[in-house]
């Protein structure tokens, strides 16, 4: 779905990894990050541009190292400064031999350690800072920010050229995005009447992933019930099954 807040976050994200830079893109759980990150690699021509995704858990330094390895395929052994040599290495060839710059994109961000961010901001030193090679795309929820902000990444959050942020859908939004759901899944008509979707947008507040599950389930509980409409009633048992 093209909703226009998102077509923004994502334009951000587009202007700011196009000439090199680097961009952090922050915001609650469920609600667009990795779908917008899907958006950001195919709007980056693979023919200038190779996309590197790593979906971040709590790794070490060098688990971490290995792990960007892997997704740029580089060869992930050896001790941490040897793969952080051969990272940049990697990454200087693709920009000279391939011609094409890599951006690698970091999900879950939010899990990182300082320490392992601060590597990362050394993956993006070349030559002194006198040249920008890598792009670094950080996505994670909130706590991503302060991590951000506190005193010993300074480094890094300067490295940031842009911060993006997704926000809540609004109501009429989330009409859309139940309407467009509900396309994509095969069916000719929306089985939430506007009540339904007020239910909807006061219980699931706007967030993507609660306003999925909350939709499914209720939709569960009308086709039990033999209805081809959903009521606020079965969202309201549905809410019930699901936030206890
Ligand atoms: N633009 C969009 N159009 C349609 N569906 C979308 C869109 N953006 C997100 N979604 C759907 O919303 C749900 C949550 O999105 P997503 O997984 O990208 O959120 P997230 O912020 O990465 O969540 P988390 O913090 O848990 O990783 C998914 O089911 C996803 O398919
Ligand atoms: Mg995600």
């Amino acid at each position: 779905l093209r909703l226009p807040f998102l077509d923004d976050a994502l334009a951000g994200l587009l202007s700011t990894a196009l000439p090199r830079m680097s961009a952090a893109l922050t915001a609650p759980a469920g609600t667009g990050k990795t779908a917008l990150l899907r958006r950001l690699r195919s709007g980056l021509p693979e023919a200038r541009y190779h996309v590197h995704y790593v979906k971040v858990t709590g790794l070490s330094k060098r688990d971490m190292c290995r792990e960007i390895a892997v997704a740029c395929g580089a060869q992930p052994a050896g001790s941490y400064p040897m793969l952080v040599r051969r990272l940049q290495e990697r990454f200087e060839t693709t920009a000279h031999n391939e011609g094409r710059r890599p951006v690698l994109v970091l999900d879950e961000s939010h899990e990182l350690s300082p320490d392992v961010l601060g590597m990362l901001r050394i993956l993006t030193n070349f030559d002194m800072d006198s040249r920008l090679v890598l792009s670094l795309v950080i996505a994670g929820q909130s706590p991503l920010r302060s991590l951000l902000a506190r005193d010993d990444q300074e480094a890094m959050a300067r490295r940031i050229a842009h911060y993006a942020q997704l926000r809540l859908l609004s109501r009429d939004e989330l009409a859309q995005y139940v309407a467009h759901r509900c396309a994509v899944a095969g069916s000719a008509r929306v089985p939430f009447d506007d009540r339904t979707l007020d239910a909807l947008f006061e219980i699931g507040r706007g967030n993507l992933r609660a306003t999925d599950d909350l939709a499914l389930k209720s939709l569960d509980y009308a086709a039990t019930a033999g209805h081809t409409t959903v009521s606020v009633q079965h969202v309201i048992a549905a809410r019930k099954d699901l936030w206890p």
